[in-house]
């Protein structure tokens, strides 16, 4: 995580930098910092916390920068070291001569700090980073190249790395280069931007280069080379963005990620659009890359995620068993990397993200794709890292997420996976004619089934404001509303802190039960059909040992009156698609929990959108 920024050119760079800032602050906001060239050197200026701070701190050295038209900058989320003005970035070698900005971590930063240590450097933080510094300083000092330096510093660096670099005594150059970490180069007219993700530059320029690998960019304002890491110059490819620079805008709601629940209903018709036109029509998904013979044969599925995406993953994979009949594995991306697995080019292995750039799922993808295994990746950004390994991209065209604590792109991700495992499944002839209607033509219905729960909202915040003063939520469902339930508890968690927890229902009796008292609200994800008789008696259980007791339901039935203490009630809807209703209550519940505390709803604690680390 983290995020950088750059820029070499003519416009004064100040604005540049802290915008870019701005549109990165989804990728961490423990601190902030900038490096601008003025006229006799390189000056840097940092803040604890939000951008904002940065912003006041700025605005007492508005004129003496006003026309610096160089620098770099950072947005932070701390790995190594708190997050205090001095681990801010840049980082300085002990001369100030050099500055740096990095987004990553340097997995040797000990070996080389002991070593820079023994030739004399001062650590002034307790960052990873700082030893890059020292490193690159105490090269340039014997090759005085800052390219060349850059170069030869890499050699000695263990890790992920996207870093871009400054000296004093090169002043019109920024020197990056990247490992495992994104990073983006804007062309513009005599002048160029570089930053960790577009929209840091979109408004500025569509034209960019993706940075490879191990390359090494030397930016001046009327030239850009690119070397590769035997500093052989290359030729890049330059794209043209697909991006549109979007003014974000919570329009009129109090928060982003109110308004990105409310989006819902929308993003599920224009995901639709086109590929599922009425319930007789076949399922259209041109994006699936698989001839129809490798789908009929395909025996086995691998999905990789993280999060949020993950539980969007393991809905996926009742839903692909249950009408395509293939075996379906799913695991979170960070275990998936560290041992050894069995995919080859028989699996069809799907990555799920967001972003499409979360570490540990690209890393996933990558090892994969060397074995030989079709990538079909699910994600809301199709110019992302993930999507461009892809062999089959289903993008999920849920718009930009401000909002860390994920919403719209989990409910676009499940209605993907609702019309790829349709598509397979009336390519292999796996379900029923009729399932196969009923299911299309109550999926044409559910926008206006959430646009009913966002109607009615009342009851959610009136249940909201009952239990906020609760220090754990457990919330239990069974079958396909299990992940729905640990997507229910972790939105509670990042949001407002609550220690909240999901259990598949059965599993409550084999210890979680031992929790249990007038003080632990449980939540029951009731939604009929064949698990709703056995999650009544779990509820019974429960409440008999006198927990606090709350129904999400479309049951209608009066005995749930004396078991529960508080029934939050949504429309009818199939048992197979209840997990995109069933989520909505649950999003407005931590909203509102969090809103009620007075939590920073869309900015929580430690987190960040985008997660670039391992
Ligand atoms: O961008 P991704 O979907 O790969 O991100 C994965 C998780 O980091 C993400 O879902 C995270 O759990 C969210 N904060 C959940 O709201």
């Amino acid at each position: 995580m983290c995020g950088i920024v750059g820029y070499v050119g003519h416009k004064p760079v100040v604005d540049i930098l802290l915008d870019g800032l701005a549109q990165l602050e989804y990728r961490g906001y423990d601190s902030s910092g900038i490096a601008v060239k003025c006229s006799d050197s390189i000056k840097v200026y940092k803040a604890e916390g939000k951008l904002a701070n940065l912003r006041d701190e700025l605005s007492f050295h508005a004129y003496e920068l006003s026309k610096s038209t160089m620098g770099i900058g950072h947005i932070r989320w701390a790995t190594h070291g708190a997050p205090t003005v001095i681990n801010a970035h840049p980082h300085t070698c002990n001369c100030g001569n050099l500055v740096i900005v990095h987004n990553g971590i340097i997995e040797n930063y000990k070996e080389l700090k002991a070593e820079l240590e023994a030739k004399g450097c001062i650590f002034k933080s307790q960052t990873d980073t700082e030893s890059v510094a020292h490193l690159v300083a105490s090269i340039y000092a014997e090759v005085k190249d800052l390219t060349k330096a850059v170069h030869l510093a890499t050699q000695k660096i263990q890790g992920a790395y996207a870093l871009c670099i400054m000296h004093n005594d090169e002043p019109n150059k920024i020197v990056a280069t990247k490992r495992n970490a994104p990073l983006v180069i804007g062309l513009g007219e005599n002048e160029f931007y570089i930053a960790s993700d577009v929209p840091a530059f979109i408004k500025h320029t569509k034209r960019a280069i993706y940075l490879e690998d191990n390359q090494v960019a030397t930016l001046t304002p009327d030239k850009l080379i690119i070397e590769d890491e035997n500093s052989a110059k290359i030729e890049p490819k330059v794209e043209l963005l697909p991006w549109e620079s979007v003014a974000l805008s919570k329009m009129g709601y109090k928060h982003f990620m109110l308004k990105e629940i409310h989006e819902q209903p929308d993003i599920i018709r224009n995901i639709l659009v086109g590929k599922l036109k009425t319930s007789d029509s076949e399922i259209e998904l041109n994006e699936v890359n698989l001839t129809k013979e490798t789908l009929k044969n395909l025996n086995r599925i691998q999905v990789i995620a993280c999060g949020t995406s993950l539980h969007a993953a393991m809905i996926g994979k009742y839903i692909i068993e249950n009408f395509c009949s293939i075996p379906v594995d799913v695991e979170a991306s960070s275990e998936y990397i560290y041992r050894k697995t069995v995919t080859d080019k028989h699996t069809l292995v799907i990555g799920v993200s967001q972003s499409g750039e979360t570490a540990d799922t690209l890393t996933a993808i990558k090892q994969s794709k060397a074995r030989g295994s079709h990538i079909l990746i699910i994600t809301n950004r199709p110019d992302s890292a993930m999507a461009r390994e892809a062999d089959s991209l289903l993008s999920v065209n849920a718009g930009i997420e401000v909002s860390v604590a994920a919403t719209k792109s989990y409910i676009a991700q499940l209605t993907s996976f609702y019309l790829l495992a349709l598509y397979m499944a009336e390519i292999k002839g796996t379900m029923k004619s009729d399932d196969l209607r009923n299911i299309k033509s109550e999926m044409l219905l559910l926008p206006q089934k959430i646009e009913q729960i966002l109607s009615h909202k009342e009851e959610i915040q009136k249940c909201a404001r009952k239990y906020s003063g609760t220090r754990d939520f457990i919330y239990i469902a069974r079958g396909i509303n299990y992940p729905t339930a640990l997507e229910g508890a972790l939105k509670l968690k990042e949001i407002s802190y609550i220690n909240a927890t999901g259990y598949p229902a059965g599993e409550l009796k084999h210890g979680p039960i031992a929790m249990l008292d007038e003080t632990m609200p449980v939540l029951s994800i009731l939604m009929k059909g064949s698990v709703y008789e056995k999650l009544l008696s779990n509820s019974e259980e429960a409440k008999a040992r006198n927990a606090r007791m709350i129904a999400l339901t479309n049951s209608t039935d009066p005995k749930l009156d004396d078991l529960f203490d508080f029934i939050i009630r949504v429309p009818e809807v199939m048992e197979l698609l209840s997990p995109l209703i069933a989520m909505i209550p649950l999003q407005l519940i931590a909203y509102y929990i969090a809103e009620f505390l007075g939590k920073d709803v869309d900015q929580p604690r430690n987190l960040a959108k985008s997660v670039t680390v391992e």
